[in-house]
């Protein structure tokens, strides 16, 4: 009778330590995102022009993000700026393609070139958004607005290159579906940072 309900206990104590483990291990595989967190996210991705985008894009980095509208600014500009960075890695292999007609030739060359100039803006915007100070948080966040604008005008520059159906193929649609994905994610960054600078709370 003793043995028996000992060797009872033994097992629940064992279920409930492989229970207790599972759980840790889970626990520390994914990174906790608060509910807050998230909420934060989701409320400030639905002022912008693509919501479930920005939600899908930023959500992951949750934890990171907070409830900072800076970082939030900040994480969407280097996701923008990843996305930027490789369709310009894959444009640039698709022009050395043998035998792309001339015209697609020229729209691809056009392409990687004003890509090229909106990796660079997005760049100096994470540059100034790191030294952003009080004193010049107004001329900071102007800078930004104008730099993001301006990577927003150069993927429609790179779009309007490959209208009209005499440039369907491949190479169009390879680079289509990508630069229609950065510009939303460019104008989605810019929403949140016209929030950001628009707000004195945000202050840093
Ligand atoms: C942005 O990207 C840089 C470089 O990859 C990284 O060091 C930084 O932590 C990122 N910032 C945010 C807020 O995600
Ligand atoms: C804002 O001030 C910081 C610290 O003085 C400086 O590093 C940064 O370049 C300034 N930004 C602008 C846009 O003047």
């Amino acid at each position: 009778m003793e043995g028996s309900s000992s060797r009872h206990g033994l097992a629940i104590l064992l279920i409930i330590l492989q229970f207790t483990t599972y759980t840790a291990l889970s626990s520390a595989d994914t990174p906790f995102h608060s509910q807050r967190n998230i909420e934060y996210i989701k409320s400030s991705c639905s002022t912008t022009t693509y919501p479930r985008l920005c939600y899908r894009s930023l959500s992951i980095y949750a934890s990171k993000i907070n409830t900072s509208p800076r970082l939030l600014v900040h994480t969407a500009l280097n996701v923008t700026l990843k996305a930027s960075k490789s369709t310009s890695r894959l444009m640039i292999k698709i022009s050395r393609i043998h035998g792309l007609r001339p015209r697609v030739a020229a729209a691809m060359a056009d392409c990687i070139e004003v890509i090229g100039d909106s990796v660079d803006e997005l760049q100096q915007s994470i540059g100034e958004l790191g030294h952003i100070r009080r004193s010049n948080f107004s001329l900071t966040m102007s800078d930004i607005q104008t730099w993001v604008s301006a990577a927003l005008t150069d993927e429609d520059t790179c779009m309007d290159g490959f209208a009209g159906k005499a440039m369907n193929g491949y190479a169009k649609t390879m680079v289509r579906k990508r630069i229609v994905k950065i510009a939303h994610l460019t104008s989605n960054a810019l929403v949140l940072i016209n929030n950001y600078a628009s707000t004195e709370s945000n202050l840093p």
